[in-house]
Parts: structure tokens; C-alpha cells; sequence
């Protein structure tokens, strides 16, 4: 087995839409210490990389071993903990894109296993979950503790998605709503009605944050698709996307159709009585900008270090100040702070 103190980072996924921009940017910043990882062991191999599949737990385990690997970046999401847990016994880190709370849940359950191993594993990490964490927390902070958190994500209908990320995203609209519609604004984008969607981050901030009430929803740039999409899911005719056959019919058309643009928008509304602060946050292709954020993470990892344990993006300070070192990236950050009409009275 190979020292992994100065090892290489597996990018698993690592020639997917996500997968693309974290082995570009890790390889600028770490020259000839990243390997790029998929099933496509020749196409891996042409970037330098490595046949991996998450389904193979016994060839992933050797390959960490034979490789002396220091970090994981997780641009595919596995079926459960496996493959985390697999990394953070050995010492390895794990950067994690997933969006499914289940499994994070349960890679969250493997805190002890990480801390013991001197490892950290970084949740939460991308676009949504990843940046609306860190608007939330802000937003939370600027009410004093938020009672409620409503959270919008609006999604460019023409950028290219990864065969992954929409495959979760028709997962997503077979789940039954759990809250009602709400119009908010966006920048650049006017008045949107959002729909509730099952992203991780509600769940997330919750219990790091402990705001009792939090939702996010989703809308895309196209108004139109957004009207036919929810109105389909409210018809309950979308459920049958669990069904494989449907749900691959459904995923290749999300796949195909590119009605609107390339860029994205973030809003996080914090409510505390009568006190409201709203932060917005817009890029473009929410694909680059997910691997941009897992990128800084394992490069915080690999050069100041992070406290051992499993942790999401909102509970690392270090890494609060992400969506302004995006700045350079196309990410622009928007505050809007309401105070309580009393207050502002007195002052
Ligand atoms: N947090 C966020 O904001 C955010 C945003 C976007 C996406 N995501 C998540 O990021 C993940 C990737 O999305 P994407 O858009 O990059 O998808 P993608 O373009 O389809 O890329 C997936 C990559 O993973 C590889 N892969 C698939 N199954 C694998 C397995 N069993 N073992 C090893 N490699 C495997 C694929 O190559 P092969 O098929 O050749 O193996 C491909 O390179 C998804 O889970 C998505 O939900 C998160």
C-alpha cells in the first residue's frame, strides 16, 4: 500500500459534466496529481486517469490501496455509504456532490469512522446543495436565527445537464410535493413561481442550522416548461417516472430539450417575526459551477486541512467565503436585508 500523504485525488466521475470541471481546475492547481475516474476504463486512461465503478466496492477498495490515493471527489453518486466509508477508514477524504438526503444522512452517520481516521468528508457540495447552504446560513445569521427558511432554485433549461443530474431531477418529480407554490423574485429573471423539490439542503439545514421550518423549490428559466412540468406533477401523472421504463423515456427528453439559457439563479429568504433577510445568487451552467465549488473544497482539504469528521458546506468557515471566490467564475452575490417596520421606526 502507498504513503497517501501527498497521494493523488480520484475524481470519480471525472470526465462527466460535473466530473469535467473538478479534474480541470484540481489539475491547474495540483499538476500531475489527479486521475480521473468512470467505468470507461480507456477513456479514463486517456485523461491519465482510472477505470472505477462505485458499484465494484472490492476493485474500489484495491484501487485506493494500489494508488495510495489522499482524496475522493464524488462526481457520481453511489447507491448508499459504501463507497464513502471505504475512503474515510483508510484516512482517505471524500468530496461529496451528491444531492439525495437519504444517503447523505447515512454518510453523516460515518462521522465517528472519519474522525477516528484522522479523514474528512465534505457534504453539500455544488450548486444546490452547496451554495444555497452557504446563502442560507447567511440569511440565518442576518435574522438572528431564522423560524422559517424558503429557499429557490432556478435552473437554466438550455444548459447541458449531466445524463446523472437529470436522472435525479425526474427522480425528484415522481415525489409528491410536501409544501405549496411561491412567487419570488430573481435577479435577472423578475417574479418566478417555484415549486417545492425534494433537494437535500431543506433537510441539511435543518439540523446545522436548526431552522425548524425550511423548503426549497424549483423553477427553470423557461416559464413555460416550468407551467408544464409541476402542472403534469400535479396530475400525479409524473409518479409513474418510478417506474424504470418511464422514467428513462422522461430523462432522455429532459436530456434533449434545450428551450432556455445556460445560467442559474439562488435565492435564500430567512424569516424571524416580522424580521426578513433575502440573499440571491446568479452564474451560468450550474454543471462547471458545481465542480468549481468541489474543487476549492478538496483544495482546502489538501493544503490548510480540515477538522477530521463528516461535515456539510455551511458548518466550514473556511469555506464560507466560496461564492464571492467564485467572483472570478461568472457567481455574483445579491443582499437584500428587510428589518422589522417597529424597528426601523426607533432607528
Ligand atoms: N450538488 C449539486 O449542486 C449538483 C449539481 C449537479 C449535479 N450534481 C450531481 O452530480 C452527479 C453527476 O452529475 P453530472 O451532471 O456530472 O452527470 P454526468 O455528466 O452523467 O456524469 C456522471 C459521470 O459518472 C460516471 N459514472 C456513472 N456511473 C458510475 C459508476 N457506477 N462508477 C463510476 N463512475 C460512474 C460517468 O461515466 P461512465 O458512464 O463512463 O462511468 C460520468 O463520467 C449526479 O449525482 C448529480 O446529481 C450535483
Amino acid at each position: 500500500m502507498k504513503s497517501i500523504s501527498g497521494g493523488p485525488v480520484l475524481v470519480v466521475g471525472g470526465y462527466g459534466a460535473v466530473g469535467t470541471a473538478v479534474t480541470e481546475r484540481l489539475g491547474e492547481w495540483f499538476p500531475g496529481r489527479v486521475l480521473p475516474g468512470g467505468r470507461d476504463g480507456a477513456r479514463a486512461r486517456s485523461l491519465g486517469g482510472v477505470r472505477v465503478d462505485t458499484a465494484d466496492p472490492d476493485h474500489f477498495r484495491r484501487l485506493l490501496d494500489a494508488e495510495g490515493v489522499a482524496a475522493v471527489v464524488l462526481c457520481v453518486e453511489p447507491p448508499d455509504e459504501g463507497i464513502a466509508r471505504a475512503c474515510l477508514e483508510r484516512g482517505v477524504h471524500v468530496v461529496d456532490v451528491g444531492a439525495t438526503p437519504r444517503r447523505l444522512d447515512a454518510v453523516e452517520g460515518l462521522h465517528d469512522v472519519a474522525a477516528g481516521a484522522g479523514a474528512s468528508a465534505v457534504l453539500s457540495v455544488g450548486v444546490a446543495p452547496g451554495l444555497t447552504n452557504l446563502l442560507a446560513h447567511r440569511a440565518h445569521s442576518a435574522v438572528g436565527g431564522a423560524a422559517r427558511l424558503d429557499v429557490t432554485v432556478l435552473l437554466g433549461s438550455g444548459a447541458r445537464h449531466g445524463a446523472d443530474a437529470v436522472r435525479w431531477t425526474v427522480a425528484g418529480l415522481a415525489e409528491p410535493a410536501a409544501a405549496g407554490a411561491r412567487r419570488t423574485a430573481l435577479p435577472g429573471y423578475g417574479v418566478r413561481a417555484a415549486h417545492p423539490f425534494p433537494f437535500s439542503d431543506q433537510h441539511t439545514l435543518r439540523r446545522t442550522l436548526g431552522i425548524p421550518e425550511a423548503t426549497t423549490r424549483l423553477c427553470l428559466d423557461s416559464r413555460v416548461l416550468t407551467g408544464l412540468l409541476f402542472a403534469l406533477r400535479r396530475t400525479g401523472a409524473l409518479r409513474a417516472a418510478g417506474r424504470p421504463a418511464l422514467a428513462g423515456l422522461l430523462t432522455e427528453a429532459f436530456g434533449r430539450v434545450h428551450l432556455g439559457g445556460d445560467g442559474f439563479a439562488l435565492r435564500a429568504d430567512a424569516h424571524r417575526g416580522a424580521a426578513h433577510a433575502a440573499l440571491a445568487l446568479t452564474g451560468r451552467e450550474q454543471s462547471t459551477v458545481t465542480g468549481l465549488v468541489a474543487a476549492y473544497a478538496t483544495r482546502e482539504l489538501l493544503t490548510a486541512g480540515l477538522p477530521a469528521g463528516v461535515h456539510h458546506l455551511e458548518q466550514l468557515p473556511q469555506l464560507a467565503d466560496l461564492p464571492e471566490r467564485l467572483a472570478g467564475d461568472g457567481v455574483r452575490v445579491w443582499t437584500r436585508r428587510r428589518e422589522p417596520a417597529r424597528r426601523r421606526a426607533a432607528g
